[in-house]
């Protein structure tokens, strides 16, 4: 088997990719190890930045997000009895859209599989080689065969636990990490969101953040211990915990059924380079953020949008010098969302070995925000999205 671009994964850095090369006639082949089904419900953030609404919708792949989406113009802080709100229309003339990213990733599949073009889903025992050379090559497993993919360049679409990151040479790459004392207990349930934007709330007992997929169904956190047990929390226990966090005078936190329920880790995990030879990773396989920001599918989007863009250069006219930028374009700006994503974690949550302090200087910084312009269009600008430079 042969192809122009291997694309390992089919999350969303994965399968926008293969869109974007497909739309300037650069064929590729796409492996994923998960069943479509999976893929396809996999419960993930749901905050879309301006940047990624328009590579989506430039790409002929946001009709669905621009009539089932919901466009936010701000965000609501909420901290020592105070709640604030962020308007970043006024402060940017941006807003965000709230779409889920596993709707994205059903959009995604139904353009590829209008295509035509090979996506194999439930491949086995994908391992990249070769890939320091000018002929790298996937090996995989599929319907029970062994099987050779020759590529001129193979795309790392395989997240965080991928095969492709640790195809490269430990001495080649420099990794940051930090992990985080705390986790995101998340639920999604059948009710009505109480506020018409997301609550971002800094309580004694904890972060709580407020979210919501549809006008029907919320989506909702709480900060937690990173071994917290699941069975320790009934759905009272759950209830009763995001009121307490989220309470303000004349607020009411709508309930309903919960329809699923899990623990998120934070972590935030940088690898540089983003390229080794013609390995070129993108999205969670290179860069993890904590969900505070919501950045993680964007990042990703912004990745394979600058990769495309470089492919394109590159199959086009022979020209490298895109793919040689690649890396160093795309970490300038993964660097500045891993720097807010932080903030807001930092800001936002309670940390175990926080001196009384270090608790004034939190809550001074969210007064900041909420008294400076500037404070408040610095958080509105990352919020909604850096501006991303597609040369
Ligand atoms: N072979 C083939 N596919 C693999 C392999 C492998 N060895 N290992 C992982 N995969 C697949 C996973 O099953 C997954 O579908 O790669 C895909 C990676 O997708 P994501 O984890 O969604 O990562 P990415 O496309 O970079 O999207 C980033 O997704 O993880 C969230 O919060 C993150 O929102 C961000 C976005
Ligand atoms: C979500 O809706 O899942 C969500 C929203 C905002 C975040 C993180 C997650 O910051």
């Amino acid at each position: 088997m042969r192809t122009q671009v291997g694309i390992v994964g089919a999350g969303p850095a994965g399968l926008l990719l293969a869109h974007l090369l497909h739309r300037a006639g650069i064929d590729s082949v796409i492996l994923e190890a998960r069943s479509r089904e999976y893929v396809e419900n996999r419960i993930r953030a749901g905050v879309l930045e301006h940047t990624t609404e328009d590579i989506l919708t430039a790409a002929g792949v946001g009709a669905r997000m621009a009539a089932e989406g919901l466009p936010h113009r701000g965000i609501h802080l909420r901290f020592a009895g105070r709640d604030h709100r962020i308007d970043f229309t006024a402060l940017t003339g941006r807003h965000v859209m709230v779409y889920s990213q596993h709707k994205v990733v059903q959009d995604l599949i139904a353009a590829r599989i209008a295509t035509g073009r090979p996506i194999l889903f439930e491949a086995e025992d994908v391992a990249v080689h070769d890939i320091a050379t000018d002929r790298p090559r996937v090996s995989f497993r599929h319907a029970g065969s062994a099987h050779q993919l020759h590529c001129d360049v193979i795309a790392g679409c395989d997240g965080f636990h991928g095969v492709c990151r640790p195809s490269i040479p430990a001495e080649a790459l420099t990794l940051f990490d930090r992990v985080y004392p705390f986790a995101w207990l998340g639920i999604l349930a059948e009710a009505a969101p109480a506020c018409d934007e997301l609550i971002y709330a800094n309580h004694e007992r904890g972060f709580a953040l407020l979210s919501m997929r549809s006008p029907e169904i919320v989506r909702l956190y709480l900060q937690c211990a990173p071994d917290e047990d699941l069975e320790a929390w009934s759905d009272d226990r759950i209830w009763s915990e995001l009121a307490a966090r989220s309470a303000h005078e004349g607020f009411t936190l709508n309930q309903g059924p919960i329809l699923q329920r899990g623990v998120t880790p934070m972590r935030s995990f940088v690898a540089e380079p983003m390229r080794h030879g013609r390995l070129f990773l993108a999205g969670d396989s290179a860069h993890i953020v904590p969900p505070t920001g919501a950045k993680g599918l964007n990042l990703a989007a912004a990745d394979v949008a600058v990769l495309a863009r470089a492919l394109e250069r590159f199959f086009r006219d022979g020209d490298q010098a895109g793919m040689d930028a690649y890396s160093a374009t795309c970490l300038d700006r993964v660097w500045k969302a891993e720097r807010f994503s932080w903030w807001m974690t930092s800001t936002l949550h309670r940390f175990a070995d926080q001196s009384p302090f270090d608790r004034r200087v939190q809550l001074a910084e969210l007064s900041f925000l909420a008294g400076s312009t500037a404070a408040a269009t610095a958080l509105a600008e990352n919020y909604v999205g850096l501006p991303l430079n597609l040369a």
